[in-house]
């Protein structure tokens, strides 16, 4: 995941940027540029002004999976930072909000006629996927419980080179399985809009065609006919 994710970012980066397309009405600074991003990546703000309904099941989804993922930093860390124990409480409701939230942006895939046209088989699954890793999540807290002791002496094993035993539980099993197989496809799937939201060149430009030269990276290399120098 790593590694894919470092490559990707990489492609994005090198990729050149031909023509300036900010999505106007755009901010006419570098710090405004800040601020869009910032508004797009907190709350979403293009798809509040587009969509109410896949806007709040989004958030639901996204602000779910955030406090899920921040209360599962107390396998991989000892001592506990006091900031993942204050989360706990929150993170548990979070994982029911994470799985509404995926089950509301799933039903939309079949009930609105022009989202069903152009859902793909990967869009299905890539739901499926994340709704069985909340809902194996969830059976190990309420329908059979895992030792969760043993989970994280596993795991603080791995990060110190100590293997220690797995418990065996399918729960576990199962959900380690679906996470490890999320963390294969990421890279390589639209889940990399993670970092990709930050590369958008409509997003991400300023509106000052008018005050300055806008010269993609490449064009540096051409001559003025457009030859390699
Ligand atoms: C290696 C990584 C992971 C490990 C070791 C792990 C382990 C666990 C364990 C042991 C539980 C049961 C918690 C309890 O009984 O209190 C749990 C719950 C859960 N997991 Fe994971 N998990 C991992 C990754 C993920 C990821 C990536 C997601 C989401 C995409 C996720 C979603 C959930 C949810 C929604 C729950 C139920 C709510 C909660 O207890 O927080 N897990 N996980």
């Amino acid at each position: 995941m790593i590694v894919g994710v470092a490559y990707k970012i990489r492609q994005f980066w090198t990729t050149p940027v031909p023509l300036k397309i900010p999505l106007m009405p755009a901010p006419l600074t570098q710090k405004g540029v800040v601020f869009r991003m910032a508004r797009e990546v907190i709350y979403f703000e293009s798809l509040f002004k587009s969509n109410k309904w896949i806007w709040i099941f989004a958030v639901l989804f996204h602000v779910g999976l955030l406090l899920v993922l921040l209360r599962h930093l107390r396998y991989f860390t000892e001592p506990i930072w006091f900031w993942v124990v204050l989360v706990q409480p929150f993170g548990i409701y979070a994982g029911y909000v994470m799985v509404a939230g995926l089950i509301g942006l799933w039903a939309r895939r079949f009930l609105v006629a022009r989202v069903r046209y152009v859902s793909s088989l990967s869009d299905h699954l890539m739901l499926a996927l994340l709704v069985m890793i909340g809902i194996s999540g969830l059976s190990m807290k309420y329908v059979a419980p895992t030792d969760i002791i043993a989970v994280k002496a596993f795991f603080l094993g791995l990060l110190r080179f100590d293997i220690q035993p797995l418990p065996s539980d399918p729960s576990l099993l199962l959900h380690l399985g679906l996470v490890v197989s999320l963390m294969i496809i990421f890279p390589f799937s639209k889940l990399i809009h993670v970092p990709g939201i930050f590369f958008s060149p409509s997003l991400n430009q300023t509106d000052d065609a008018r005050e300055k030269r806008h010269l993609p990276t490449w064009s540096a290399k051409l001559d003025n006919h457009g030859g390699n120098l």
